[in-house]
């Protein structure tokens, strides 16, 4: 199998554990490979650097919202494939966040539009992998939908007090700013946007201080695989 934009070989160690084969991880980025146990090859997904038919199935997760063209990819991996490609990507689009925090479900919401509206790959195509792997030339296509929560509850750990840390400083937000000033947003919009953030971010630290705080995210998951 070949795992494509592996990063830190999150799904390449699920598929050294839990299917049979060998799994060759491949990443543009080689400082992301350090993490992840050999083999690994450094590459482009849209010039794998591999023969015609070398593997079984070439499998992605979380790589194509990244990409510009997609399906240009998935065609790469279909010539590197003699059998299956499978893909592993969300819907940013469809994602609901679930609060004890009043107006975080809200907040999440607007961030999360002017993001989509600036972002120039396409993060919502999870929802579209049966058109997206068609349009690649791949036959016999089946798609299942997951529902992955993330889930904060108390006891706290260091990830949940650290998310909330981001919240109240605005850090996190501050990661986006450009781009949601690409989809438009004023700067004064975002300034007014960062201002409710780190003060429902405060809410969250005294809901925590007082072991109340919970709040569930849930990420739409399309798994799609078809045939080449
Ligand atoms: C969101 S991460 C997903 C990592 C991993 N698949 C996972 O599920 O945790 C996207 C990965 O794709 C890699 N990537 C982005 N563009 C790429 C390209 N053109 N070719 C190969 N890898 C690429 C990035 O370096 C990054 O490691």
């Amino acid at each position: 199998m070949l795992d494509v934009g592996s990063g830190t070989g999150a799904l390449t160690r699920v598929l050294r554990a839990e299917a049979a084969g060998d799994v060759v991880a491949v990443d543009a980025d080689p400082k992301l490979l350090d993490h992840v146990e050999g083999p690994t090859v450094v590459g482009d997904a849209f010039r794998l650097p591999f023969p015609e038919d070398t593997f079984d199935l070439v499998i992605c997760q979380a790589l194509l919202i990244n990409l510009p063209e997609p399906v240009d990819a998935l065609r790469e991996f279909a010539r590197v494939s003699r059998d299956g490609v499978a893909v592993i990507e969300p819907d940013n689009g469809s994602v609901t966040v679930d609060s004890t925090v009043g107006g975080e479900s809200a907040l999440a919401g607007q961030a999360r539009e002017h993001y989509l509206a600036g972002v120039d790959t396409d993060v919502t195509l999870g929802s579209d992998a049966e058109s997206i792997l068609a349009d690649a030339g791949l036959d016999s296509i089946e798609v299942t939908r997951y529902d992955h929560d993330r889930t904060i509850s108390p006891p706290y750990d260091e990830a949940d007090v650290e998310s909330a840390r981001r919240k109240a400083s605005g850090d996190g937000l501050a990661t986006d700013r450009e781009t949601m000033l690409d989809g438009g947003l004023t700067a004064d919009g975002y300034d007014s946007l960062r201002q409710r953030w780190r003060q429902m971010g405060r809410d969250v630290i005294e809901q925590m201080a007082e072991r109340t705080y919970e709040r569930t995210e849930t990420v739409p998951f399309y798994v799609a695989v078809g045939q080449v």
